[in-house]
């Protein structure tokens, strides 16, 4: 893989990176990866910069909905507006390159970061190919107003894609709930990530620099692709080695 950085978590078909995402991107191998799915802090949570900047714990729900115990915080949500679309071009720059001609770079975002996000992409020397919604049924209503119940990935290559890059189509929609049971704040649900690591070909390496407790990376195993991860918080990078070491004794990778 090319890394000059000691892995938190090494298996056949999977490695996880404890540091920052965009200090351990510039050492990784050009072209070493077939797809990115990424879910970065998203720096929302607000109407002004005020609203941005609270902890993660006043911005998004906080407990796990079956036990209710409190989820601990997560670092790096706290980017003004210029400084999350500066910060996004440059890992993105860096998630280019290091994925191959043709593959796939995708982010998550939200509905007040998506045009920052799309434009970052475009920046980052991406072609932008689209936006992916997920719907999430059993997101926060508020009376008198739309449901702000989606997320998005916004989708771009590393150039031309070859048509024939997959021998399957892939959704342009889900309609998924959160995971009641969870371990990080913002976790998504490893049925979305299972559909959309198949964007990598059966066998291909999936990158996610921010890899939280690690849903990817299990998704990533279950469909018989390998992962790399990249983790801030040692905390989160424990959970996250556990859930590789789990899933990959579950379901080895093809
Ligand atoms: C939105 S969460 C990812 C959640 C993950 N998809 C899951 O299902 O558990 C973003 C993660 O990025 C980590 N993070 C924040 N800044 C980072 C950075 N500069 N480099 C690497 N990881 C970072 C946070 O600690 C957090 O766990």
């Amino acid at each position: 893989m090319g890394v000059n950085v000691t892995p938190h978590y090494s298996s056949e078909h999977a490695r996880l990176y404890c540091g920052d995402a965009l200090g351990v991107l510039c050492e990784m191998e050009t072209g070493s990866v077939d797809a990115v799915i990424a879910d970065p802090p998203y720096s929302s949570g607000g109407m002004v910069r005020g609203d941005r900047t609270a902890s993660v714990h006043t911005k998004y729900v906080q407990s796990d909905s079956i036990t209710g115990t409190a989820l601990p915080a997560f670092v790096g949500d706290t980017r003004d507006q210029r400084g999350y679309a500066y910060w996004s071009t440059l890992w993105l720059t860096q998630a280019m390159r290091i994925t191959q001609p043709g593959g796939v770079v995708a982010v998550f975002t939200d509905w007040r970061q998506l045009p920052t996000v799309t434009d970052a992409v475009q920046a980052a020397g991406l072609v932008w190919r689209g936006v992916v919604a997920w719907c999430k049924p059993n997101g926060r209503r508020v009376q008198g107003r739309f449901a702000n119940n989606n997320e998005y990935l916004v989708w771009g290559t590393h150039g031309p894609r070859p048509l024939n890059a997959l021998p399957y189509t892939l959704n342009g929609h889900y309609v998924i709930n959160t995971p009641r049971s969870r371990v990080h704040i913002t976790q998504k649900p490893i049925e979305l990530l299972r559909d959309l690591v198949r964007i990598a070909p059966p066998g291909g390496t999936v990158l996610d620099p921010f890899a939280g407790s690690g849903s990817t990376g299990v998704a990533a195993l279950a469909e018989g692709r390998r992962f790399v991860g990249i983790e801030i918080d040692p905390y989160f990078a424990a959970i996250t080695a556990d859930q590789l070491a789990a899933a990959e004794h579950e379901q080895p990778a093809a």
